[in-house]
């Protein structure tokens, strides 16, 4: 459903510039995640991305991305991704995913996480903080020796003990000079229709990106051409960092800071 681009293998050179993008993308979610507040609209929280990122001198990468109308995503409650900046103001109990991509020196950088608005209900929570686990889940398999399937097993192990769902229309990918490459990053995977899939190897760069509902996996898309819905309505959490695969242990381009993962 994508345009993907073959896989790319960064060299020294380009990890420097693909870390600068992933810090502006860390510090722009760091931002929102401080001003979305009850009361804050999602457009507010899109204009604020926008004159961060340009005062690091960064583009938005999704702005005009297949005609998308503004450059970051929120998406909220059963909104599950692609949601668009707008009128909608945030209210007490909410979640809020915030997917972000800056474009700087060539490279891109995409990162994604939700964040609680006011008193959040204990199940809800318990669906952020688990999305969450699925990343780091998935990446534990982000080394040489190990294939994309690893990382989607993992990813899907983790969500469906809790019971929740995991969707499949949408998927990770590679990033680079193209915000989309190959390969595809899914969060499930069925050895009987995709094979064993990609080997990872030192070098490759991809966004892992659990998607997770709190019920049923099925979703749709909106009217507005963007926004993905739960099936059922309830809750859906993402959370998204773009990783180096390395000899030893990935890096994380979009998460420097542990105290705010
Ligand atoms: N981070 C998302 C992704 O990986 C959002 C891009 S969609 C866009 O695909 F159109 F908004 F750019
Ligand atoms: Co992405």
């Amino acid at each position: 459903m994508r345009e993907q681009k073959g896989i790319t293998i960064k060299s020294a050179a380009d990890v420097e510039k693909m870390d600068v993008a992933g810090r502006i993308v860390e510090d722009t979610l760091n931002l929102l995640s401080k001003a979305a507040t009850a009361g804050m609209s999602t457009a507010e929280l899109d204009e604020i991305a926008v004159e961060f990122m340009k005062s690091r001198g960064a583009e938005a990468s999704f702005l005009d991305y297949n005609g998308y109308p503004k450059s970051i995503c929120t998406s909220v409650n059963e909104q599950v991704v692609h949601g668009i900046p707008g009128k909608y103001r945030l209210k007490d109990g909410d979640i809020l995913s915030l997917d972000v991509g800056a474009y700087i020196g060539g490279f891109h950088g995409d990162a994604a996480r939700t964040v609680l608005i006011g008193t959040v209900p204990e199940e809800v929570q318990q669906l952020v903080r688990v999305t969450k686990e699925c990343f780091f889940e998935g990446i534990r398999c982000a080394k040489p020796g190990y294939r994309i399937s690893d990382i989607a097993k993992a990813v899907q192990k983790h969500a469906e003990s809790h019971g929740y769902g995991v969707v499949r229309e949408l998927v990770g990918h590679g990033i680079g000079r193209q915000m989309h490459e190959d390969p595809e990053v899914p969060n499930y995977w069925d050895d009987s229709r995709f094979g064993r899939g990609v080997r990872l190897e030192a070098g490759m760069t991809i966004a892992v990106e659990p998607m997770i509902n709190m019920g049923t996996a099925r979703v749709y898309q909106l009217d507005d051409g963007w926004t993905v819905v739960t099936a059922d309505g309830k809750p859906s959490a993402h959370y998204e960092n773009t990783v180096l695969i390395t000899e030893g242990e990935p890096r994380l381009l979009t998460l420097h800071e542990g105290a705010n993962a």
